[in-house]
């Protein structure tokens, strides 16, 4: 737990399932002041306001498309309005979907880029303005994936979104380090969310899934929520700019594992 988290105020958005809520609910175990960000999923956000205020924080659910500039004023402005200033926001939302790239529609394209790359530019891009205007420090934190770095074909306009999260992560770190304003990346591997419960139902798909970690097993939601509360909190004051992976060693060639090549 981090004491100087008390009382602070986050945006997460796409708070209603997965890696989002487990971050609300852990921001919620610091007693923070949490707006939890839906789009479509209302009652996952109302579990998640539910959880969070157990927890012994405080909550409350909006919905808002992230994807422009009115769902983040919401945002910001509900913040705010109920909980009186900001400190913390987390760029959650996100979205995949598999298809070859010869199929890919530009439909199809857009979504994805819309969402996990365009999404993440608004969220940022509002903090910083708050932060500025404040004339506060502050911690954003972007959910990108080990496929920022891993190509991984059939997911092309997902890997481009994450490549391009890395990118901005560490342009705009750059950028406002000198106000004290950081800026990180988080790079979960394989975690057990809905975005991808089909697959690791399935015991083939997760024995190959398992094989290519090095811990040999998919992670929790709650791993991830720990490294987002290290990168909201003053122990992280010191880091900008960096993808904190949470991979079980997805990202270290685990296929070299035992001496292989
Ligand atoms: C995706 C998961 C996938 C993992 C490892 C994540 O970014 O959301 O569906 O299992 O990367 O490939």
């Amino acid at each position: 737990m981090y004491k100087e988290l008390e009382q602070k105020v986050a945006v997460v958005t796409g708070g209603s399932k997965g890696i989002g809520t487990a971050i609300s609910q852990r921001f919620g175990e610091e007693k923070m002041k949490v707006v939890v960000n839906y789009h479509s999923d209302e009652e996952g956000a109302q579990e998640a306001v539910k959880a969070i205020e157990e927890a012994g924080g405080q909550a409350i659910a909006v919905e808002a498309d992230v994807s422009t500039e009115e769902g983040i004023q919401t945002l910001i402005d509900k913040a705010i309005e109920s909980f009186g200033q900001l400190d913390v926001w987390v760029n959650n939302a996100g979205m995949e979907n598999q298809k070859s790239t010869h199929e890919l529609s530009l439909e199809d394209w857009e979504k994805v880029i819309n969402v996990n790359l365009t999404g993440v530019f608004l969220g940022t891009k509002a903090a910083i303005n708050y932060f500025k205007e404040h004339d506060q420090q502050g911690s954003i934190i972007n959910l990108s994936s080990v496929h920022e770095q891993i190509p991984w074909p059939t997911y092309a306009h997902y890997a481009a979104s994450k490549g391009g999260v890395k990118l901005f992560t560490q342009t705009v770190a750059m950028e406002y380090a000198p106000q004290g304003i950081r800026i990180n990346s988080i790079g979960p591997g394989a975690i057990r969310t809905p975005i991808n419960a089909e697959k690791f139902d399935d015991p083939k798909q997760k024995e190959i899934v398992e094989s290519m970690i090095p811990m040999a097993r998919i992670g929790k939601p709650s791993e991830v929520a720990a490294a987002a509360a290290w990168l909201a909190s003053d122990e992280s004051s010191y880091v900008t700019g960096i993808t904190l992976f949470v991979d079980g060693g997805m990202t270290l060639y685990p296929s070299f594992q035992g001496g292989k090549g």
